[in-house]
């Protein structure tokens, strides 16, 4: 049994895996309440929650399933990329219960987790395909050759599709995460009426900008007045009780027309890495694939090309430890992960070159 721990951002998560990679259970504790007010993840207040927590949560899934710690065969932990404080807190967790047990800690890249987390919930798919991580810190395009094998085609020159979209909903006066918020939002105005710019448009590239579209919808929302800046942030649920009509209708025009371009922007990529890599499967992962819109405009690509189109659960999505689970369980069995001291694991802030093979 493979225990797998998650924290690399704001989310403590632990999950159990059978050796094949099945999950048994898998627990996620979202630390969203506590970082609301600031209007994003502050790394110090993160790291401390995530030592407080770990503990419970290993507890709750080793009670849950009348588990002892001895029965843990390996521990799998996310060592890179995320908030250095927060990767620690998880490390040295994995490295005690390693050391203490005398079992292997195999370190898992957490994009390699996000690539691979669609297999959780989808038996068929297949190596190779064409996959998008977009989450709050990457946009990355790849092609998944084979385990352990991928080659980045390309990837956000700024801003990262999660983060342009908590972006817009702080300006637009929401709490993070700003994904959910705009979705909402999009729904209560389908008209979207605002024609925000393509970013690179014309340009022979499969990287991503998001970063003049954000400055185009903060002068949209200035136009209209209803920029915020340094205001109490609301809840979907506040807007809703907002009075006045004409106001609430420019701030969901303005979030509607946001993800239409966002919706656009993907498929575009997505139907270009489609033509060059000639793959005849396709996957959207991280955050920003739990949103319904993009993954309404992807299926429909997927079936004019006659691609099969796959995305995780909407909880394995965002971050969770089964993914992290997942991966180590796939490397444990093809024999690749090489097991230094335990002592010897470090984290790191950065995607190491090498483990996940990226070359652009
Ligand atoms: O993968 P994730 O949980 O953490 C990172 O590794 O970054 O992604 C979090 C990001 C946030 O930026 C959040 O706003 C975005 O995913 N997100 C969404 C949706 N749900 C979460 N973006 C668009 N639509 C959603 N429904
Ligand atoms: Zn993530």
């Amino acid at each position: 049994m493979i225990l797998a721990i998650e924290t690399s951002c704001d989310d403590s998560a632990v999950a159990l895996l059978n050796s094949d990679g099945s999950l048994i259970i898998s627990r996620i504790s979202s630390q969203t309440e506590l970082h609301k007010k600031y209007g994003g993840i502050v790394p110090e207040i993160a790291s401390r929650k995530h030592l407080t927590t770990l503990p419970l949560l290993l507890r709750s899934v080793m009670e849950s399933q009348n588990l002892n710690l001895t029965d843990l065969k390996a521990v799998a932990v996310t060592y890179a990329p995320g908030l250095i404080g927060s990767l620690l807190v998880g490390v040295s967790y994995a490295k005690t219960l390693g050391w203490m047990l005398g079992i292997p800690v195999v370190p898992v890249d957490h994009l390699e987790g996000h690539l691979l987390a669609p297999f959780l919930d989808n038996s068929e798919i297949r190596f190779p395909y064409l996959a998008l991580i977009a989450s709050g810190g990457h946009t990355h395009l790849i092609h998944a050759q084979k385990l352990g094998q991928y080659k980045l085609l390309g990837k956000t020159m700024d801003d990262a599709a999660g983060e342009a979209y908590d972006k817009v909903a702080k300006m637009l006066g929401f709490q993070y995460p700003g994904g959910p918020v705009i979705e909402q939002l999009a729904a209560c105005c389908p008209e979207s009426t605002i024609d925000f710019p393509v970013p690179l448009i014309g340009k022979k590239t499969l990287n991503f900008s998001f970063s003049g579209l954000k400055t185009a919808v903060r002068n949209e929302a200035i136009r209209q007045g209803v920029y915020i800046e340094g205001k109490r942030l609301i809840s979907f649920f506040d807007y809703v009780e907002i009075g006045d009509p004409e106001r609430k209708r420019r701030i969901a025009d303005i979030a509607a027309s946001f993800q239409k371009i966002m919706t656009t922007i993907i498929t575009r990529r997505m139907t270009e890495a489609l033509k060059k890599t000639r793959l005849k499967q396709m996957v959207v992962t991280g955050g920003v694939a739990a949103n319904t819109g993009i993954r309404a405009s992807l299926a429909q690509l997927a079936a004019q090309k006659g691609v099969r189109f796959f995305y995780p659960s909407t909880v394995n999505c965002t971050d969770n430890a089964a993914m992290i689970g997942y991966t180590a369980a796939q490397h444990l069995k093809a024999g690749k992960q090489s097991f230094e001291s335990v002592l010897k694991l470090n984290a790191s802030s950065k995607s190491p070159i090498g483990l996940m093979d990226i070359t652009v």
